[in-house]
């Protein structure tokens, strides 16, 4: 079953946040649908959500800290209070926009790897790096799971390529398969495509061997637009 992903970044208030979250619950439950689906909202947007199981509310960031001195920062204390075990790992806007380095995205993974967390980790090269060919792509790939269990039981992997991030341009198929086949040969856990997936291509990406679903900023924020990309999936 395929794994759809919605990423709301700075997106949503608490009132459409719980609108969302109810109308995506409706659907799964009366639809009977399998697949798993996570919503990462705006930490101020986090709440004692009652869900079916297979929708899994996650928080977008949070420090590797249980509490204390963290100027802006959650840490477990506020994820405990609602129960939040899934956690977004090194996405490419907090590696680029936000600065954390490989290292401080690896020392995060292993705080929430020692809890338990399902951690969904993020990949994925800048234009630059793609135009200069796919050997060059992996490698810089290869050096973001520097410090990363790949073997912890509770990760999901999700390739960005962060040229294709909120920009429209979806990678190619070509693309896909390309880095999906390359990185499944070495990493065996579920593999994501994210990067302008939209209601209208995501059945094909995620029919596409060795992509397990589908991590969704800007096309997954309209509630009848992710359903339609749940439903588009549900039998993949
Ligand atoms: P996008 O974002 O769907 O808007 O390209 C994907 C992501 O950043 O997870």
């Amino acid at each position: 079953m395929a794994i759809i992903a919605s990423n709301f970044k700075t997106n949503h208030t608490r009132k459409t946040t719980k609108e969302f979250v109810c109308n995506v619950n409706e659907y799964l439950k009366n639809n009977e649908i399998l697949s798993e689906v996570i919503v990462f909202p705006t930490s101020t947007s986090l709440d004692n959500f009652d869900t079916v199981s297979n929708l899994i509310i996650g928080t977008q960031n949070a420090y590797a800290v249980h509490k204390g001195s963290y100027t802006g920062e959650i840490g477990t204390e506020q994820l405990d209070e609602f129960s939040i075990k899934t956690i977004l790992i090194g996405h490419s806007e907090r590696r680029h926009i936000l600065g954390e380095t490989q290292e401080e995205v690896a020392q995060k993974f292993n705080f929430y790897k020692q809890l338990g967390y399902k951690i969904v980790y993020c990949i994925g090269e800048p234009l630059e790096v793609k135009k200069e060919g796919l050997q060059n792509t992996l490698e810089y790939i290869y050096e973001q799971f520097v410090g990363i269990d790949t073997n912890y039981e509770n990760l999901i992997l999700a390739y960005e390529p962060v040229w294709a991030i909120g920009t429209g341009v979806t990678a190619t198929n070509e693309d896909i398969i390309n880095i999906h086949n390359a990185i499944k040969e070495k990493i065996s856990k579920p593999l994501l495509y994210g990067g302008s997936v939209k209601v209208n291509n995501v059945r094909e990406i995620c029919s596409l061997d060795n992509v397990d679903g589908a991590l969704i900023g800007t096309a997954s924020w309209n509630q009848e637009d992710f359903i339609k990309i749940i439903e588009n999936t549900k039998d993949i």
